[in-house]
């Protein structure tokens, strides 16, 4: 049998679409490997939402040019492969192929015309394409990714998604209500609803309400998550959905980008800083315990001193429980890379800019961690945590959990005191629930 690897790169709709063209080309006759070293067929599954996402790849690529064996097929995929099309086959001669988001289903067509020493650009969207009939092939065993949506119709300014994805379309709720069942079969009781802009999930009969309902009542379904969704999609009917079905997790992953309306005008969010708030305001009231966290993007062109600042301000009247922040990177043909050059903020700037919200940002995290300490939280064991003998595990509101244990209890629900925090992550004792203990007498 041929094998394939596959190294993903990016967000984690690339890792479920991994899983997808791994499913795909086992179902082909392929085996997996899990090493690019003696594998018939290399794929490079990319990001392109950052310049250095690219870069990365790019450097990888020469390295493994080194480790293929002979007449390997070494193939780009993802949204670095849609972005540059043809152009990556011209700049890397070892790369045949070249394959986008909506194209996989041709993979072992152009594999198969690959080994024949062929090269081949696949780039087309398809409106229709979601894989239904490919089965996953999941490395994953404790969650499952689950995609339920593809592609955007936002357009923010600064954002590649849209082009190297494609217009945005949602799959059938009965679908996802079918794949769900099939992974609780696998012994699996989390799933994690992907999409773009997941809450703006329409199927033509169902919202994003339904759909979480549905999931979430599937019998076996412990924990439900989603990510990522846009503050503009939060109805009444999303956020209620969410307050009432048992098994969906309080935790909301709420991209803020900034906390200026003039700046968020320019990044064409579609809202302002008091629509932000407000909308943070909406889920809090209706989930008690919710946790929050978030995107932010520091140096987007003509940023001034008071627009930061009052990203900053917005920080620290949200109270986030984490986030994660970028400095802008300008891609090619998106609407940023258009306003006037004396627009660009200057390095220096950006990157002072950036420590002072990652230490506003941490401080706060510590602070809000600090006070969780001596509370008591179900959490589900993920893996066996980096550091010896202990295993990591997370809480429903998205906290990293250190508990000491064997790896037999992945995949296992514990109650856990929170006994220390090094201001991000905690560490936790595992605790007998009273209720738990035999009766006394
Ligand atoms: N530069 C920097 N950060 C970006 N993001 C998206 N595009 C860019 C860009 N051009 C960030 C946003 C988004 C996250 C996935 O990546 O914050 O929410
Ligand atoms: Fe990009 Fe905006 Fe779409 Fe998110 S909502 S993928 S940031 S265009």
């Amino acid at each position: 049998m041929p094998s394939v690897y596959i190294e993903t790169y990016g967000c984690q709709m690339n890792v479920s679409d991994s899983e997808l063209m791994y499913g795909k080309l086992q179902a082909e006759g392929y085996e997996t490997s899990d090493s690019p070293v003696g594998a018939d067929v290399v794929l490079v599954n990319t990001c392109a939402i950052r310049e250095n996402a690219e870069q990365r790849v790019i450097g990888r690529l020469g390295e493994l040019r080194r480790d293929l064996k002979p007449g390997a097929v070494l193939g780009v995929t993802g949204c670095m492969a849609q972005r540059l099309g043809p152009r990556l086959l011209e700049t890397d001669t070892r790369v045949q192929l070249v394959v986008g988001p909506d194209a996989y289903r041709m993979l072992p067509a152009l594999i198969d015309g690959a080994r024949n020493g062929e090269r081949f650009t696949a780039t087309d969207f398809d409106l229709e394409e979601h894989y239904e009939d490919f089965t996953a092939r999941r490395f994953e065993g404790v969650k499952a990714w689950i995609p339920v949506q593809r592609g955007c119709d936002y357009r923010c300014t600064y954002c590649i998604v849209p082009t190297t994805r494609g217009p945005e379309r949602s799959r059938r709720l009965a679908e996802v209500v079918r794949e769900t069942h099939e992974v609780v079969a696998q012994g699996i009781t989390e799933v994690v609803l992907l999409g773009q802009t997941v809450n703006s999930y329409h199927d033509g009969r169902h919202d994003f309400a339904d759909l979480l309902r549905a999931v979430g009542g599937v019998d076996g379904i412990r924990r439900v998550r989603y990510t990522s969704p846009h503050p503009n999609d939060f109805s009444d009917r999303v956020i209620a959905a969410m307050a009432e079905t048992a098994s969906v997790c309080e935790h909301v992953h709420l991209p803020m980008q900034s906390g200026s309306t003039s700046m968020l005008k320019r990044m064409l969010r579609r809202y302002t800083r008091e629509e932000y708030l407000a909308c943070v305001e909406r889920l809090r009231a209706a989930i008690p315990g919710l946790g929050l966290t978030t995107d932010i993007i520091v140096g987007f062109p003509g940023e001034t001193d008071e627009e930061f600042e009052d990203t900053l301000s917005l920080c620290r009247e949200v109270r986030f429980d984490d986030a994660f922040t970028f400095k802008f990177s300008a891609r090619e043909g998106t609407p940023a890379t258009r306003m006037p050059p004396e627009w660009t903020v200057p390095d220096a700037t950006v990157d002072r800019r950036y420590d002072a919200l990652v230490a506003t940002v941490r401080g706060i995290a510590r602070e809000k961690n600090m006070a969780r300490l001596g509370a008591r939280v179900e959490v589900l064991v993920e893996k066996e945590a980096r550091k010896g003998e202990l295993l990591q595990a997370r809480s429903r509101d998205f906290k990293t959990v250190l508990v000491p244990g064997t790896p037999e209890l992945i995949g296992s629900y514990l109650r856990v005191e929170l006994t220390g925090t090094t201001g991000a992550t905690f560490t936790g004792a595992t605790v007998q629930e009273r209720s738990a203990l035999p009766m006394a007498g």
